[in-house]
C-alpha cells in the first residue's frame, strides 16, 4: 500500500488574534505551513502531500510563491515538496469536515488500503524521523495510530469555581499530536459515521468505532502553533533543527 499525507489547513486560527492565518505567518522569513509541507516531502515512503484548504483561501499563493522562488539556503525537502505537493479546496467548517471531504475527493485515486498521514498544517517542526518511525511501527498494525508524547504535568480537575476537584493521575495519560496515520478506507468510515463536534482528532473517529489505535512516541518539539508565544518556540526549534 502507499502512503499519502494529507494537511488539514482549513481553520481560521481564531486564538492566534491576527488577521493572516496562522498557517501563513512568517516563520524563518516562509510562511509557515511551507515548513511543514517540506517535513513531509522530505519522507521518501510519502508519494503525495496534498493540503486541503478553506473554499475562499487567499492566502495559499504565498506557499507557491516561496516554493517557486527559493532563496539561496533552500531546503533539501524544497524540490520534493515540488513534485509532491497537491492542493485541493475543499476544506469545511470543523477540521473533520475538511479531513473528510479530502478523503472524499482522493477516494477515486487511492484504494481502502492505502494509508493516510493526516498532519496538522500548524505542527512545523515534526521531524522526518518521527514520520519514519511512525510508518515503520504501524505499516503492519490493523489500525493504525498517531504520534504522541506522555503527559509530564500533574494534572488537576477543576470545580466551577476553579477549585481543584481532584488530581488526575498523569500514569498512562498521553498528549495526542500528529501524524496520525489510519488507512483511508477505514478512515473515511469513521468520519463519516461520527458527529464532527466530538472529533478533534482522527484517532477519536476510530475510538468510537470500539478500534484502539496505537500510541508512537512522538517528540516535544512536534508543536501545535496556537498562541502567539508559539511562534517564538517553533522558530527556536527549526533554527535548531538546520543549525
Ligand atoms: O484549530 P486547531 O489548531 O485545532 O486546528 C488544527 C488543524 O485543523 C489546523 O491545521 C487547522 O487549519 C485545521 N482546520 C481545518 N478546517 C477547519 C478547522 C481547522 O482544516 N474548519
Amino acid at each position: 500500500s502507499r502512503f499519502i499525507a494529507l494537511l488539514p489547513a482549513a481553520g481560521s486560527g481564531s486564538r492566534m488574534a491576527s488577521s493572516t492565518p496562522k498557517q501563513y505567518l512568517p516563520l524563518l522569513g516562509e510562511p509557515l505551513m511551507l515548513h511543514t509541507l517540506r517535513a513531509l516531502a522530505t519522507v521518501a515512503q510519502i508519494e503525495q502531500v496534498v493540503v486541503v484548504l478553506s473554499p475562499e483561501d487567499e492566502w495559499f499563493d504565498l506557499v507557491e510563491t516561496a516554493l517557486a522562488a527559493p532563496g539561496d539556503h533552500a531546503h533539501p525537502g524544497h524540490a520534493a515538496l515540488a513534485q509532491k505537493l497537491r492542493v485541493l479546496r475543499c476544506g469545511g467548517a470543523s477540521r473533520a469536515e475538511t479531513v473528510r471531504n479530502g478523503l472524499r475527493e482522493l477516494a477515486s485515486t487511492l484504494d481502502a488500503a492505502d494509508w493516510v498521514l493526516v498532519h496538522d498544517a500548524a505542527r512545523p517542526c515534526l521531524q522526518a524521523g518521527d514520520v519514519i518511525r511512525l510508518i515503520d511501527s504501524l505499516q503492519s498494525d490493523p489500525v493504525g495510530g498517531l504520534l504522541a508524547v506522555p503527559v509530564a504535568d500533574t494534572l488537576k480537575r477543576a470545580d466551577a469555581a476553579e477549585r481543584v476537584a481532584t488530581t488526575v493521575s498523569r500514569e498512562q495519560l498521553w498528549r495526542a499530536q500528529t501524524p496520525q496515520m489510519f488507512r483511508h478506507g477505514a478512515l473515511l468510515a469513521a468520519l463519516s459515521s461520527c458527529a464532527d463536534s466530538n472529533i478533534t482528532d482522527e484517532a477519536s473517529a476510530l475510538e468510537a468505532q470500539g478500534l484502539a489505535p496505537r500510541l508512537i512516541m512522538g517528540s516535544e518539539r512536534n508543536i501545535k502553533v496556537t498562541y502567539p508565544a508559539d511562534l517564538a518556540l517553533a522558530t527556536l526549534y527549526l533554527q535548531a533543527a538546520t543549525s
